[in-house]
């Protein structure tokens, strides 16, 4: 009985240690085959879970694709896929489960280190199905229109992480709906993440959408400043309305297709995409990006727009107020109560460098229902998280994010030698090296049988 206490004890500790959340162990794996070989079980978990950032044009810094390469990496490879470093996936998939997963399970990474300890044995790779063809957006088809950013956007060799601004207009012979909207970055390869909100011009409110500058660097000018250069507003000088992030870009998640008649986004005849920001990798030579926005029009009106539920900073009370001490490392939190009764489809996270960990959840009376949880906060891969089905929440539920920050020296992500006093701010004026709380709940009006429809994302990378 007392060993039994001491090791739940244990494992309740362990399960509070950044990075070592509650995953299956890949010690505790002993089925494998007594040969493991590229061909029979390598090849396809490489095919779906690394090669669609590792291959060519995109994100990942070198190819996973044919036994060659994934030989010539084998040791990182089976170091990074056991510390979990990739492929990246930070949600926690024992809290709640998402659409498009990207995570090895503890048999695939004990596979990959057998394969490895045996010498990387090809098997008959001669015998492996044939590569996926490459198409655009899964099932839906080429896109209905394709809207490029004003202007190319140089990115200089110097090694550093660069935030730029950037519009993208349109004009359409009508207004419309959008079934689905994909950001396709021209180059892959340095494009990391971008947000994106969608301007709709009121009627007869700005003559030239396309009038304005090309893309602005964050760093030099941001928001309302930055926002007028670019042409954003209308004609006698107010701002148009402006629906936040309904199209983000993060190597490997796939833009969310709705059923028809669910969700659906609202085109005015003349409209632009406000690239707010877009986050470029380092780059040790000048290179140059031209990214783009694809369109794919609904066939007839959303019956169920999709909303938005804003927490955090700008939006509702973070409690205590976000600021944090040189050396302190604390949880913050913001709560809000659902207005009515919806359906949630998708939930997203955010916050800069420090952060640690985050959680999200509802209450109704004293249950908990269960959102996102990340154990190992990582800046670089902020995803929107896709649930497989609408989780219905009831007016009166209380949705409560927390988020731990670290401001220590020890904290790897810290940027700053010694640590400095850090500051939330109002995202108009943010630096990256501010600190941010925010949670974003994206939902439509509950319906009955919300719960058993089933949602999907397609890649418009990679094909099935
Ligand atoms: C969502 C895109 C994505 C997926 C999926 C992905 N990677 Fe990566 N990978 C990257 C990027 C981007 C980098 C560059 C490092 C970084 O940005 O963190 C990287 C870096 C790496 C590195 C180099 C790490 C180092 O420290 O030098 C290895 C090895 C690697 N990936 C292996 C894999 C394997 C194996 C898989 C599949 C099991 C995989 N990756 C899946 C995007 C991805």
């Amino acid at each position: 009985m007392r060993e039994m206490a001491i090791i739940v004890v244990l494992a309740a500790w362990l399960a509070l240690l950044p990075g070592c959340g509650p995953v299956d162990p890949v010690d505790a794996v002993t089925d494998l085959p007594d040969t493991v070989t590229f061909a029979d079980h390598i090849a396809p978990l490489v095919r779906s879970h690394c090669m669609p950032c590792h291959s060519p044009g995109h994100a990942g810094p070198f190819a996973l694709i044919t036994y060659g390469d994934v030989r010539r990496k084998a040791r990182t490879v089976g170091h990074v896929t056991r510390q979990r470093f990739m492929p990246p996936w930070p949600a926690d998939t024992t809290y709640s489960r998402f659409v498009g997963e990207r995570v090895l399970t503890a048999r695939q990474i004990a596979l990959i280190g057998k394969w490895v300890e045996q010498g990387m044995p090809p098997g008959d790779t001669a015998a492996l199905p044939p590569m996926p063809v490459v198409q655009e957006a899964g099932g839906l088809g080429p896109p209905d229109l394709v809207v490029p950013v004003s202007g190319t956007c140089t990115i200089p060799g110097d090694g550093r992480d660069r935030f730029i601004i950037a519009k993208a207009p349109f004009e359409l012979v009508r207004d419309t709906f959008l079934r689905a909207v994909a950001f396709v970055p021209g180059n892959r390869r340095l494009v990391h993440h971008m947000n994106g909100a969608l301007i709709n011009y009121p009627e007869g409110a700005k003559a030239d959408v396309f009038a304005g500058s090309g893309p602005i660097d964050a760093e030099q000018l941001g928001g309302p400043p930055a926002f007028a250069q670019l042409g954003l507003a209308n004609d006698d000088g107010s701002w148009p309305p402006l629906v936040p992030s309904v199209v983000n870009y993060l190597p490997g998640l796939a833009p969310l297709v709705l059923p028809e008649g669910l969700g659906g986004l609202y085109l005015a005849r003349k409209g632009a995409f406000l690239l707010n920001t877009v986050h470029y990798g380092p780059s040790d030579r000048e290179a140059t990006d031209r990214s783009s926005f694809h369109l794919w029009f609904a066939r007839r009106a959303p019956e169920r727009p999709l909303q938005e539920l804003a927490m955090g900073s700008t939006h509702t009370p973070v409690v205590p107020p976000l600021h944090l001490e040189p050396g302190e490392v604390r949880t913050f939190s913001t709560r809000l109560t659902v207005p009515k009764a919806i359906s949630v489809l998708a939930v997203n996270p955010h916050m800069h460098l420090l952060g640690t960990r985050f959680k999200a959840y509802a209450l109704r009376g004293a249950d908990t229902i269960p959102l996102v949880r990340i154990l190992d906060w990582d800046f670089r891969w902020q995803y929107s998280y896709t649930f497989r089905h609408p989780v219905p929440l009831r007016a009166g539920d209380v949705l409560v994010a927390e988020g731990s920050f670290d401001n220590s020296a020890e904290n790897p992500d810290q940027p700053f030698d010694p640590p400095r006093e850090v500051q939330g701010r109002d995202s108009r004026f943010m630096r990256t090296t501010d600190e941010m709380f925010q949670f974003f709940v994206t939902y439509v009006d509950w319906r009955a049988g919300d719960e058993s429809l089933p949602l999907s994302a397609v890649d418009p990378s990679v094909g099935k």
